[in-house]
């Protein structure tokens, strides 16, 4: 004979146990107000360094404007893209992305999230290798593990332990294959992609790699690291998000025609999700054609970067390395690190505490994310209440 159903009752204890390791998390309500502010949940007004808008694009009007409902037409897509959600909107996105990226063709996913489980999943079959780096972000771990390929995880962008690693297992492989972010995303670090070039073509491997963070940031066209670097082999595979630098929603792969051809019959996160909402597509299209002319705005956003990163180091604070507008103030604990979020925010900023399982054990961290509407004197009030 049953007894009272269980499940309630287990979900509660976990939830308590996470809250005992103060690592419970809650949604709450916060109010954008400008891009350099945000209204907390309690109604105080704070200088927003948590949003990852780095050009200030999601409150660009020309961007705004194109994401409005045009009188005649529709707002949702209605339909998957192979059925009838491929609209004229999604298609200028596409090309514009292509063009961005110097690329062939271009394909869009409901995220970036989708993007990544889709294209590492369509990829790498049961009978692959993959490398994947251990920093890499949830939605490439999960692609690797809805792949079902043997996945190996390597050491934080280190050459060395992954190049043994390939040695030991390539053979292992029909093929292989290195997935990697570009710019890390607590980390804010970037990964060793002429090293990872030169590599893949030593080894025959596949390169697929996330410019979440880096597209806007990086590259004169502003596509990401890999044009910043002047990585330029057919093996690498571009993944990027609409989300972040772009300032709008919804993910996207870029590549040669035949990957295109085929991620639009096998990437199941595209083929099966309905596509992307029309304003939003206009909207980042519109915002894919401002990055061209952006290259002020990157340098600013990286001098800046640098500036304050050295300015934190001089308070004695563990800080990042690289120029990317992620800076990790490293905690020594997570109740360190939940402790110096709030003093922040009793201050006036909004700096989020990263804990596990978002990073790794031991690696708690302020994660300051810089976007170009911050003033000089948002930056020197920030140092200033970062003296704990
Ligand atoms: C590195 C990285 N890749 C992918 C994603 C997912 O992108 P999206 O928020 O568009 O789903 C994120 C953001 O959360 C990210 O940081």
């Amino acid at each position: 004979m049953a007894g009272p159903y269980s499940l309630w009752g287990e979900l509660d204890s976990l939830l308590q146990d996470r809250e005992e390791a103060g690592l419970l998390r809650r949604v709450s309500t916060w109010t954008p107000r400008s891009a350099r502010c945000i209204e907390a949940p309690d109604g105080r007004s704070l200088v927003h360094f948590g949003a990852n808008d780095y050009l200030a694009l999601s409150w660009e009007p020309r961007v705004r404007e194109a994401a409005c409902v045009l009188p005649s037409g529709r707002y949702g897509a209605g339909a998957s893209p192979l059925l009838t959600g491929h609209t004229e909107a999604h298609e200028v996105l596409r090309r514009r992305l292509a063009a961005m990226a110097c690329s062939e063709g271009a394909l869009l996913f409901s995220s970036g999230y989708a993007a990544n489980v889709g294209v590492v999943s369509a990829l790498a079959k049961g009978e692959d290798v993959v490398f994947s780096d251990r920093l890499n972000h949830a939605s490439l771990i999960d692609g690797c593990r809805l792949s079902r390929a043997r996945t190996f995880i390597y050491p934080h962008a280190d050459l060395e332990e992954l190049r043994a690693l390939v040695r030991r297992h390539r053979g292992e492989g029909r093929r292989a294959w290195v997935v990697t972010d570009s710019v890390f995303s607590m980390d804010g670090d970037v990964a060793p992609v002429e090293k990872l070039e030169a590599l893949a073509q030593e080894y025959d491997l596949g390169l697929i790699v996330d410019e979440a963070h880096a597209t806007g940031v990086y590259g004169e066209r502003g596509s990401g690291l890999l044009e910043e670097r002047g990585c330029r082999s057919d093996r690498w595979i571009k993944v990027g998000t609409l989300s972040k630098a772009i300032g709008c929603s919804g993910g996207f792969v870029v590549g040669p025609g035949v990957l295109i051809r085929y991620l639009e019959n096998a990437a199941r996160s595209f083929l099966y999700s309905t596509s992307l909402p029309l304003g939003h597509c206009r909207a980042a299209a519109v915002a894919v054609d401002m990055l061209g002319a952006m290259g002020k705005e990157r340098s600013a956003l990286r001098s800046v970067s640098q500036t304050l990163r050295d300015r934190l180091r001089d308070l004695g604070h563990r800080v990042g390395k690289g120029d990317s507008p992620i800076i990790p103030i490293y905690a020594p604990s997570v109740r360190d690190v939940v402790a110096w979020s709030q003093r922040l925010a009793e201050g006036g900023f909004y700096v989020p505490a990263i804990r596990p399982p978002t990073v790794p054990e031991g690696g708690s961290l302020l994660r300051v994310s810089l976007n170009i509407a911050h003033t000089p004197g948002d930056l020197d009030a920030l140092v200033d209440a970062c003296r704990f």
